[in-house]
């Protein structure tokens, strides 16, 4: 649309009534329908926040200054703002929405803020951690499509803290990545490999979103996890993990990650899984069949559900590329 073109009413003696109207009006000059959406209703709730809390000039001030501290205390390895969309319960929504998951495929859960891109490539039966204190695990899966058929050459990240229930990059001096590593699933859809048993950690605590959680009288922990994220064209990218059952924080996860079907018992390998995979019998033994589905799959599922939930708005849309926008034809 040509700018020129459209009519904006003036932009003088704005009330608390007709502001948001014409916020919007301005704003709809973006020629990115989708993006002219988003701002649209991100206008129209930051507006009614402010009108709904009456919100003072020092509070709106304390809340900028907050969002500063987040900016500058963030960097390559310390993701402040991923923090901050944890702790509000953001990650987690927006997952949902952006990877439904049907009754049968393994369910998300939040990225968290140590993924790196660091990570070496790691052969099957290797040693992810090498922290000598943490309680060694083999942990071995597979990975099927939601037809039951495995699912080979797929990159999977895996990462962990070490037993102080840090990761590598929290320390400041470490010689290089660990506790972290990229397989690839073999031709049977299986992968396996040598870790640490994961332990309940806080999350940073020592920049603004800790200092939030502090006068929300939350605690920081995160129960023992371990994080796994799948990538393979034609898949749905997965971002999940896997909690161990019974971790005092099982049910009160800083960041709400912790999902029935992602919690797991630690075993023992058998004489047979010993022999296998080259491990006393006895040693502890996670297992876990990951499912994926496909991206055709996930779209038609995210469509729908997209469609159900304007409906319940009452809001006329069209689904774009996966995602609604106004349907003014
Ligand atoms: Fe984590």
């Amino acid at each position: 649309m040509d700018p020129s073109q459209v009519e904006i009413s003036s932009m003088k003696n704005l009330t608390t009534e007709n502001i948001t109207e014409n916020v919007l009006q301005i704003n709809s000059l973006c020629s990115d329908a989708r993006m002219k959406y988003v701002l649209e209703r991100l206008v129209h709730h930051l507006h009614d926040f402010a009108r709904e809390t009456r919100l003072s000039s020092n509070e709106w001030m304390t809340g900028l200054n907050f969002l500063k501290e987040v900016g500058q205390i963030s960097s390559d390895v310390r993701q402040e703002f991923i923090l901050l969309s944890d702790v509000l319960g953001l990650s987690i929504l927006v997952d949902s929405i952006d990877h439904p998951k049907p009754k049968g495929s393994t369910e998300g859960t939040v990225l968290g803020p140590f993924h790196t891109q660091e990570a070496d490539e790691m052969t099957h039966g290797g040693l992810m951690s090498h922290d000598t204190q943490g309680e060694p695990l083999l942990v071995v899966c597979t990975l099927k499509d939601m037809s039951g058929n495995p699912i080979q050459d797929v990159k999977i990240d895996i990462w962990e803290t070490d037993s102080s229930g840090h990761y590598d990059v929290q320390h400041p001096d470490r010689d290089g990545p660990d506790g972290r590593c990229i397989m690839r699933s073999d031709n049977t859809g299986a992968f396996w490999f040598k870790a640490i048993t994961p332990v309940p950690y806080p999350i940073p605590h020592d920049g603004p979103v800790g200092q939030l959680l502090k006068k929300l009288h939350r605690h920081p922990y995160r129960p023992a996890h371990m994080h796994f994220m799948f990538e393979k064209s034609g898949y749905d990218h997965l971002v999940t993990a896997l909690y161990i059952r019974n971790d005092p924080y099982e049910t009160s996860d800083a960041v709400f990650g912790v999902k029935d079907s992602l919690v797991v018992d630690i075993g023992k390998a058998s004489a047979e899984v010993a022999r296998k995979y080259d491990v006393p019998e006895g040693h502890a033994l996670l297992t876990y069949d990951f499912v994926l589905m496909t991206d055709d799959e996930t779209s038609s599922l995210r469509d729908q559900k997209s469609r159900e939930a304007m409906d319940k708005l009452g809001r006329k849309v069209k689904i774009v590329d996966g995602l609604p926008i106004p349907d003014l034809d």
